[in-house]
């Protein structure tokens, strides 16, 4: 799973939520976190767990600027993971340090050595049991473990599903094949002379006709998921730009855009499979005990429409 997410870090964001959020995070997905971090006494190590490029440990750093406390936050990933230039050399009393290829089960970390545990939206897509043995061992007594995490029923979870159910339908992968067709069947394009042989040619037409009813089928089933996966993008772009690109030109980006289908079918597989419905969280929570975590606070997250965005839980290591 992490060289879908290597790829995804190297384009430079900074969240999960890819072009949708230009820079870090705003709103709740912000805010849950400010009481949390400003709690964080002098001489901290806080740990963000499937970090990314580092959204928690920047918000930490900027919820912690202007006070005296000094501290570390270490975010670790499975992916490749970087901090921009910029990141890397602003000044600051929080040290931050990005570990790539490393995994929630096993924390490079001694025991009990850790303030604070954290996760948004990275937690989840591990396995819990062992993540949740591990975040005990390396939280000091009284260390604290917050995670945010998809909730089953979130918009963006919802949002995805529809995505998902569309790009699965059979028709999403024949239009993909018809593309490849029409590139053998139209040839070699390349003036409007070509154009006009096309229009004649019944097996483009034929093709042509079957691709107009694949799309129709697709936006029928879900316009909105239609809009929202990339595909209908790809077909736009390769009758408008790509028309007159040599046959291989055109035979490479369709098999770009097959590569592309088939990582966003695994991404939104794993962001599923990865979230919490009511009775994972209670099967969830019922493990703390063994794992000497106290249940401090569980929520619902909220956006401004009222809209669910996700799980947050707070939890507290037992004095032993
Ligand atoms: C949805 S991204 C979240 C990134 C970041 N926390 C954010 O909110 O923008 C999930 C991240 O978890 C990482 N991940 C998945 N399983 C992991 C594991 N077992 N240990 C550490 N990181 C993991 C992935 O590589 C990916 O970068």
């Amino acid at each position: 799973m992490n060289n879908h997410w290597s790829e995804y870090w190297q384009q430079g964001h900074t969240t999960s939520f890819g072009d949708a959020l230009s820079g870090n995070y705003e709103g709740i997905l912000k805010s849950i976190w400010q009481p949390i971090f400003s709690g964080l006494q002098d001489g901290f190590l806080a740990v963000d767990i499937g970090t990314g490029n580092g959204s928690l440990p920047l918000l930490i750093r900027e919820s912690l600027e202007g006070s005296d406390i000094k501290g570390e936050v270490v975010g670790i990933d499975l992916a490749e993971v970087k901090l921009t230039e910029k990141n890397l050399a602003e000044q600051s009393n929080t040290a931050i340090k990005l570990l790539s290829n490393e995994a929630s089960e096993s924390l490079p970390f001694a025991t009990g050595t850790v303030d604070l545990y954290t996760s948004q939206f990275g937690f989840e897509y591990s396995d819990i049991d062992l993540s949740l043995k591990e975040a005990s061992r390396v939280l000091k007594d009284n260390g604290q473990f917050s995670l945010v995490f998809h909730h089953a029923n979130s918009m963006i979870i919802n949002r995805n599903r529809k995505i998902l159910r569309l790009v699965e339908q059979p028709e999403a992968e024949q239009l993909v094949t018809c593309l490849s067709d029409i590139t053998v069947a139209m040839g070699k394009v390349s003036s409007p002379n070509d154009i006009a042989r096309i229009k004649q040619d019944l097996n483009c037409e034929k093709i042509r006709a079957q691709i107009n009813r694949l799309i129709k089928h697709l936006v029928l089933f879900d316009e909105k998921a239609a809009q929202d996966c990339q595909l209908m993008m790809f077909v736009a772009q390769f009758f408008k730009d790509g028309l007159f690109w040599p046959v291989a030109k055109k035979q490479q980006f369709i098999e770009f855009i097959k590569l592309q289908m088939d990582t966003l079918k695994l991404r939104l597989r794993e962001l599923l499979n990865a979230s919490f419905d009511e009775a994972k969280l209670g099967q969830f929570i019922s493990r703390f005990n063994q794992n000497l975590l106290s249940l401090i606070e569980l929520k619902v997250l909220k956006n401004e429409q009222n809209e669910v965005l996700a799980w947050y839980l707070s939890a507290q290591k037992n004095n032993e």
